[in-house]
């Protein structure tokens, strides 16, 4: 007798990993032995980085090595900047950058070599590329120039830079350098399982990227926090919470988009930290409204029997949001930026992958007929 498919694969290891550790009974995240809140405190995103492609923090000289080599890889080559300008500019931000990254593997002289220092140099080349494709789209379908990466600027000031064309904001730069320090990477996620079954069939560094965005774009996943901001829109006022969530979440049949998570059964440690900066940026800009109605929301779900039970807590979707939001990104930019963040943990997982390889390979149980009888196609 077959075991019985664990819908979901909840519950099953896949690998050994050392990038990180992600304890859903107690809300606790560690890279590398560093936890979450003190990297969120201190780290510059590319010393997150280098932490999850080297095992180690950098000194001074490799971090001002890493962060130089990202900003200078993140001009974009002339091919990918006349593409974006082609693709329809009504296009989901989402597919255009899976389909740019996987355009990006076509003039990249490392893209079929799976040697460890190729896949090293791919992975930094990707993390300052994916930054640039992000503020670059953003322009190029308002109709704008595409700015090129300043070579002194950290990588979310390089962004902010980009996107703006004016020299970057430090409250907006500080903004997105935790909010990537915070979505640099987390374990088996699906995105970042997907990665790994790609390059474990031995294919290269670049078509194991575009898996991972292709399986981030979907809400169960990265397309939540788009997906949160909408609904925290659609709901307009703070006054309007409790109608809205006795309407749609307990007589409907819609979910809270950014709560529940498939390993957190206590609050996820990165939705704590963003509230707290969402809550300081929401208060510094004058504008609380979109803070206190995630708050509030949050507050009926923490209050409800449903969601007590199933212990549904937000995930780093629901604040990083609002987050973004009062920083003037567009929703649909949301998940994106998220990628340019896991691009460090897709990368530091398909090095780990190609060091201790097999391909992943799961079983499934057919339910399917047995033994039918062929018929002739005009008896059918
Ligand atoms: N609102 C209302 N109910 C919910 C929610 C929610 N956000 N999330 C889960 N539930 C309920 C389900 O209806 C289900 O109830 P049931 O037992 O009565 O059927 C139960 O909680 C378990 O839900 P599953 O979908 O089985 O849990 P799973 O682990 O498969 O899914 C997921 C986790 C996809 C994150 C889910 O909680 C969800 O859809 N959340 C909203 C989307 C979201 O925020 N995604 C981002 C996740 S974090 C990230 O990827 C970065």
């Amino acid at each position: 007798m077959a075991e019985p498919a664990k819908k979901g694969l909840e519950g099953i290891v896949v690998a050994e990993s050392k990038t990180s550790l992600v304890n859903g009974q107690d809300g606790k995240l560690v890279y590398q032995g560093y936890s979450i809140e003190t990297l969120a405190e201190n780290a510059l995103f590319e010393e997150v980085a280098f932490l999850l492609w080297n095992e180690r923090l950098p000194n001074r000289a490799e971090l001002e090595n890493l962060r130089a080599a990202i900003a200078a890889e993140a001009a974009l080559p002339d091919l990918i900047v006349a593409q974006l300008k082609a693709y329809p500019k009504q296009a989901d931000p989402m597919a255009v950058l899976r389909t740019a990254v996987s355009a990006l593997a076509l003039v990249d002289a490392d893209s079929e070599d799976n040697s460890m220092e190729a896949n090293r140099r791919k992975a930094v080349r990707l993390t300052g590329q994916i930054t640039t494709i992000c503020a670059a789209w953003n322009r190029i379908r308002q109709g704008q120039e595409p700015v090129a990466p300043r070579k002194d600027l950290n990588l979310a000031q390089n962004f902010m830079y980009m996107l703006t064309g004016n020299e970057p904001d430090p409250v907006a730069s500080a903004a997105i350098n935790t909010y990537l320090v915070l979505l640099a990477e987390h374990g088996m996620n699906a995105s970042t399982f997907a990665s790994r079954v790609t390059v474990a069939t031995g294919s290269d560094m670049h078509s194991g990227v575009v898996s991972g965005i292709g399986t981030l774009k979907g809400p169960a996943h990265g397309g939540a926090n788009a997906e949160a901001m909408r609904m925290f829109l659609e709901i307009g006022e703070p006054a309007n919470v409790p109608n809205w969530f006795k309407t749609n979440i307990k007589e409907g049949d819609r979910r809270i988009m950014g709560i529940g998570h498939r390993i957190y059964k206590a609050l996820d440690p990165r939705a704590a930290i963003l509230e707290r900066h969402a809550e300081a940026l929401a208060k510094s800009s004058g504008n609380e409204k979109w803070f206190q109605i995630a708050k509030q929301l949050a507050e009926a779900a923490r209050a409800d029997e449903y969601f007590i039970e199933r212990r549904l807590y937000p995930n780093v979707d629901y604040y990083s949001a609002i987050l973004l939001y009062t920083i003037d990104i567009d929703v649909d930019m949301f998940t994106p930026l998220f990628a340019m963040s896991r691009i460090a943990g897709w990368t530091a997982h398909i090095i780990e992958q190609f060091a201790n390889n097999r391909l992943i390979r799961p079983d499934v149980n057919y339910t399917g007929p047995m033994g039918l009888q062929w018929v002739a196609i005009d008896q059918r």
